[in-house]
């Protein structure tokens, strides 16, 4: 069994409502719903939280140390320029993928850059909801592969 957090950064609490061409239909609810069938399918276990506040998002990672296998966080807009929550994920070296529902890539230019992305395993944007899932199948071979639980 491996327990991993997954974090939802600021205006991700209005998913369905905001910017539906962009983020999808799906509220944040539903994609937890969801994840956690697979989580459960994959012998993961899930805490999920959501902040619209850096040192909220912050004090979790903490907690994770010691407590978590893993992370999946989708930063939101910290993503392109929360030192703080890079540094975060960096102190608790915890195997972590970060997740974007859009492209990050082909959206404006302040999004093109991630400065939590070097801190983490990998990052997975652009396939909307289906990302998470993603995510937490990278982070389930991730422990297999270092096989720290049997
Ligand atoms: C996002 C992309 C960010 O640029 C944006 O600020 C978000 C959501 C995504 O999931 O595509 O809030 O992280």
């Amino acid at each position: 069994m491996y327990n991993v957090l997954v974090l939802h950064g600021p205006n991700l609490n209005m998913l369905g409502i905001r910017e539906p061409g962009v983020y999808g239909n799906e509220s944040l609810t539903a994609i937890t719903t969801n994840l956690e069938k697979t989580a459960v399918g994959l012998s993961i276990g899930l805490e999920s939280f959501q902040s619209n506040h850096e040192g909220a998002l912050i004090d979790k990672i903490h907690e994770a140390y010691g407590t978590k296998d893993g992370i999946l966080i989708n930063p939101g807009a910290f993503t392109h320029y929360s030192y703080a929550i890079r540094d975060a994920l960096a102190a608790v070296q915890l195997p972590a993928v970060e997740v974007h529902l859009s492209n990050i890539h082909k959206r404006e230019e302040f999004r093109h850059r991630s400065v939590t992305a070097p801190v983490v395993i990998g990052q997975i944007a652009g396939f909307g909801a289906y990302g998470y899932e993603l995510g937490l199948l990278a982070l389930h071979r991730h422990f297999r592969k270092a096989g720290d639980h049997s």
